[in-house]
């Protein structure tokens, strides 16, 4: 059905797709001012309204990052999926673009975007429902743009129509530009449930060459590898994925699923990658999933979902769910990847709320938006309660030193833990917003991600023996409200 406007010299024709679109921008309009605000995020990426999880087409082009993400704007549930889009000048400060993929016969699952000059490319799965076994097929697509904002779907989709194996599970495509050639990584798994990381490349995106199995699971690494992305980091190479289905160990892979990374080194000659490095968690807090990467003037830069499947989204009720983590920059530093904050976000620092000293068991109260810096001795414990000021939001930072293990603690057992050697400063950076935490210990060897619910900004007590040394300072808002 095409709908065209009256005017008689240059009929302006919309298709169902270019309606939907703007009836779909109309209706998160309305529905904006019915979001409960109590736990909306500062400076973290959340969906305007509704469901949002992985970040997809993390990129830079013609002079802004680009970030998408998964997107169901009709529920805080997950929901068929949609890309939801924001760009941004540095990293830290985002703007609401319009939502850049719907849903028509194929779901919109994850992906990544390339910029080829004035045109940027997203490629992504189109996760189609069927009548048979096992109820769903999964292909690659993709969709183009001339200004960044709009996208149309390629008529010649799928472009890549199956995995080699014939699984159905087959997705979030990563691109990349190596060369005069585009390489892709795309999940999925061997016939017997282990998860698998295939490897293919293209003159033109279009038509694709399979290469290789890049990493397989051999048992003890999940039945389905997620999300993968795959690049050169100081010198080696890092596969970066979201296992679904590994066991906890101890105090490793505690979350639904994880994600982590194998380093190696890779020849595009051969294309043979020979992991060096076992698997590794990226981020040790509760939630952090289906991290993606971007590489721009020499710098790679890494965002994840700032949530979990199969978790309470204390959030839904509000009519959202769903965040992305503040963007981070990463080097390699021995055999583990170093997440740090950007520099930028010492432009976010509105005013300093306490430069001193805390005492032990003194209080303090923290503005939902705060950064905090925290210097104690390191040869003793270190214990910090963080709440909210009207309840909600209890969550424990400890050190130990005779055990050598940071810990965040949200109750009720609710804990992850991880051993930390630092590297170089003994300081933890601490960003606070009004659901989350995201603590980085010493130069970023050791990070946590974990979502917390405090009512009414934050309430601090140093639970140490000690005294600390605090630095806090109220953050600015960098998201739409
Ligand atoms: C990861 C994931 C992807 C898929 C998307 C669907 O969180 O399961 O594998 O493309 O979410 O929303």
């Amino acid at each position: 059905v095409l709908l065209c406007t009256l005017a008689v010299v240059s009929p302006k024709c919309l298709s169902d797709i270019d309606i939907a679109k703007v009836e779909l921008e109309e209706y998160i309009d309305f529905k904006i001012p019915d979001i409960n605000p109590r736990y909306r995020l500062h400076y973290h990426v959340t969906p305007p309204v509704g469901w949002m999880n992985d970040p997809n087409g993390f990129s830079y082009h013609d002079g802004e990052f680009h970030l998408f993400y998964q997107y169901y704007p009709y529920d805080s549930v997950w929901g068929p999926m949609h890309w939801g889009h924001v760009s941004s000048p540095d990293l830290v400060h985002w703007n609401q673009l319009p939502t850049a993929l719907l849903p028509e016969n194929e779901q919109c699952f994850s992906g990544s975007a390339v910029s080829i000059g004035d045109t940027m490319a997203l490629m992504y799965t189109a996760h189609e429902v069927t009548d048979k076994e096992p109820y769903y097929n999964e292909s690659q697509y993709l969709a183009f743009s001339d200004d960044g904002i709009d996208f149309y779907k390629y008529e010649g989709n799928p472009v890549l129509p199956a995995a080699p194996n014939g699984s159905p599970d087959f997705r979030d495509p990563k691109v990349w530009k190596y060369g005069n050639e585009w390489y892709v990584v795309l999940g999925s798994k061997t016939l017997d449930q282990r998860g698998r990381v295939l490897l293919y490349k293209s003159k033109d995106l279009k038509d694709w060459e399979f290469l290789t199995v890049l990493g397989e699971s051999q048992g003890d690494m999940g039945y389905m590898w997620e999300c993968p992305d795959f690049f050169e980091l100081d010198g080696k190479f890092v596969l970066l994925m979201s296992p679904q289905g590994m066991k906890a160990e101890g105090d490793r892979y505690k979350n639904t699923h994880q994600n982590g990374y194998i380093i190696g080194s890779f020849d595009y000659e051969t294309n043979e990658f020979h992991p060096e490095v076992d698997f590794q968690e990226m981020d040790f807090g509760h939630d952090f999933y289906a991290a993606q990467t971007t590489e721009h003037n020499g710098k790679r830069y890494v965002v994840a979902w700032f949530s979990m499947w199969e978790v309470p989204h204390v959030e839904d009720v509000d009519g959202w769910s769903g965040a992305m983590t503040i963007v981070r920059e990463l080097t390699l530093v021995d055999d583990r990847i170093i997440m740090k904050p950007l520099d930028e976000m010492i432009d976010l620092r509105h005013h300093t709320i306490m430069h001193g000293r805390l005492r032990s068991h003194e209080v303090t109260a923290l503005p939902q938006a705060t950064e905090l810096i925290v210097e104690g001795n390191i040869k003793q414990k270190i214990e910090l309660y963080l709440q909210g000021v009207d309840g909600g939001g209890k969550v424990w930072v400890r050190w130990d030193p005779a055990v050598g293990k940071v810990v965040v603690d949200r109750g009720a057992g609710d804990v992850r833990r991880v051993e930390w050697s630092p590297i170089g400063s003994t300081t933890w950076r601490i960003f606070l917003d009004a659901s989350s935490l995201e603590l980085f210990c010493g130069e970023g060897e050791v990070v946590f991600s974990s979502r917390v619910y405090p009512l009414g900004g934050w309430k601090l007590t140093n639970l140490s023996s000690q005294s600390l040394k605090i630095e806090a300072y109220h953050l600015k808002r960098t998201v739409p409200a």
